[in-house]
């Protein structure tokens, strides 16, 4: 094959990898998907919130800008966040476009309210099936692009990423369901994998995020930003299980108020936003309510919403499906790992600084989010630097050589899955401590032994989150402070030394 018509490899079908493939097809740009399960599948679908961008005139994009960077927590990069803010209303009406069917409000979109947002600017679909009206507008958008010949899509694992001589990243390995392996020679690879959520014993995330990218470009030798930054959502559904259901922060937007169990506020006198603080300030205090208290979890009282069942129809029946009424009776909630703010070190545009390598979405490290994401910037970033990725390899980069194959990461005992789902739990959760820490690095030393022959991909999967699990554990062990959603409680205030992103590189050795 001609190196220039080796397509763009895409690997991940959320909002970040359809819109960098949409963007290639439309250029005309050989471009393949290859994707765990299905187009439009991720933790794009399950967002509830929608997309923050500003489209009131009474608002602003530099107050957009300044709501991202307090929500950060001193570690935003400035440019990163107006270049986002910027591009984030026309991401929107791309979108509308292409046919996505957003709540309308007397002025255009209606816009909801989410924590750490002065002002309503989330826009939002079917109530809070926002992600699902997203994922499934692009992968119709992909769907049509396969139809008239301009995308390929793959169903398979990338458990490897392959570099040519010099060192550009020039094709992937993959595994598939039935344990057959290929190699695929890439003009260009782009990392859109999502989260890592699975790292942890629950999670608001599919279990499909089990950080594959963050894996892949560790390997290779990417730097990896502020790992330490797990997001933990103030508000999941505190029933038993590792799929844990989602209560919007807009619910909070329209009224709904945080109390203990005795009925009181969680928040009063933590902050001036109150119920609507930033993320990390609200699911920090559930936290310390949790430990006082000894329950095992808080109440969002939303029952003065009208109307709640036509707002947030998922959310009533994901309560309803757990034998709880929101319209007349609290929801217990309790924090639970949502969202990865760290990630492969790239730009908005994708580029990681590896030759022939970009990362786009959760997976990406790009400074916008900073310490803390500010909500519902997320769907936005990928939404932006997918189809800025896309817009960039359309126009042309350096073709990498051959692919060189080298030998196929060790894998791991699938059942090390629960294990250092638990241990991360345990030792690296919202409020962390160096002895904790210490041990987790015990545990996942111990469990990085259970090594494999057996060729799956869950395997394949395990040995990715083991990697994860070690890079967010030294990152969270090196930073001694408490800083946006990483908490120490033995070093429990922001220190000026660590204001500056953490960068990591796996070493020859195994170490980062
Ligand atoms: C939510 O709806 O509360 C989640 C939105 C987000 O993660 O930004």
């Amino acid at each position: 094959m001609s190196a220039d018509r080796r397509p763009v490899i895409i690997i991940g079908a959320g909002a970040g990898g359809l819109a960098a493939a949409l963007r290639l097809a439309e250029a005309g740009v050989p471009a393949m998907i290859v994707v765990k399960g299905a187009l439009g599948d991720g933790s794009t679908a399950w967002a509830q919130g929608g997309l923050a961008a500003v489209s009131d005139p009474a608002d602003s994009l530099a107050a957009h800008a300044a709501d991202t960077i307090a929500a950060g927590a001193g570690l935003c990069d400035p440019d990163a966040v107006a270049a986002l803010v910027a591009a984030a209303p026309a991401a929107i009406d791309r979108l509308a476009a292409l046919g996505a069917r957003f709540d309308a409000g007397p002025r255009g979109y209606a816009l909801g309210l989410e924590g750490g947002h002065g002002a309503r600017r989330i826009v939002h679909a079917g109530g809070d099936a926002s992600g699902a009206e997203v994922a499934a507008t692009l992968a119709a958008a992909a769907r049509r692009a396969v139809d008239r010949g301009a995308l390929e899509v793959r169903v398979a694992m990338v458990t490897d990423l392959l570099r040519d001589r010099a060192g550009a990243v020039a094709g992937v390995r993959t595994l598939d369901r039935r344990g057959r392996r290929e190699v695929l020679a890439a003009r260009a690879v782009v990392l859109a994998t999502g989260g890592i959520g699975r790292v942890y014993a629950a999670s608001t995330n599919p279990d499909t995020a089990t950080g594959d990218g963050l894996a892949l470009a560790a390997r290779v030798g990417a730097v990896i930003n502020d790992a330490e930054f797990v997001q933990f959502h103030p508000t999941g559904l505190a029933v038993p299980g590792e799929r844990v259901a989602l209560i919007s922060e807009a619910v909070r937007g329209e009224g709904a108020r945080l109390i203990g169990v005795d009925g009181r506020s969680i928040t009063a006198g933590v902050h001036p936003l109150g119920d609507l603080a930033p993320r990390d300030v609200v699911a920090a205090a559930i936290h310390r309510e949790l430990i006082n208290s000894g329950a095992d979890h808080v109440l969002l009282d939303a029952t003065m919403i009208a109307d709640f069942d036509e707002h947030f129809p998922g959310i009533a029946a994901a309560c309803r499906a757990a034998g709880i009424d929101p319209v007349s009776e609290p929801i217990p909630v309790r924090p639970v790992e949502h969202y990865h703010c760290g990630g492969v070190r790239a730009d908005l545009r994708g580029r990681t600084g590896i030759p022939g390598l970009y990362a786009v979405g959760e997976v990406a490290g790009t400074g916008v989010h900073g310490a803390n994401r500010l909500a519902s910037n997320s769907l936005t970033e990928a939404l932006v630097a997918g189809a800025a990725a896309g817009r960039l390899l359309a126009a042309g980069v350096p073709a990498p050589g051959d692919p060189v194959d080298p030998p196929p990461t060790e894998l791991l005992d699938p059942g090390a899955r629960t294990a250092i789902g638990a241990a991360m739990s345990r030792g690296a959760g919202l409020l962390r401590d160096a002895d904790g820490l210490r041990s987790l690095g015990g545990e996942l030393a111990r469990i990085g032994a259970r090594a494999t022959g057996r060729v799956s991909i869950a395997a394949a999967e395990a040995a990715n989150l083991h990697l994860v699990a070690r890079l967010i554990a030294t990152a969270a062990a090196n930073r001694t402070e408490s800083r946006g959603c990483h908490r120490r409680a033995d070093h429990p205030a922001p220190v000026e030394r660590w204001q500056r992103h953490q960068s990591l590189v796996l070493g020859p050795d195994g170490s980062f």
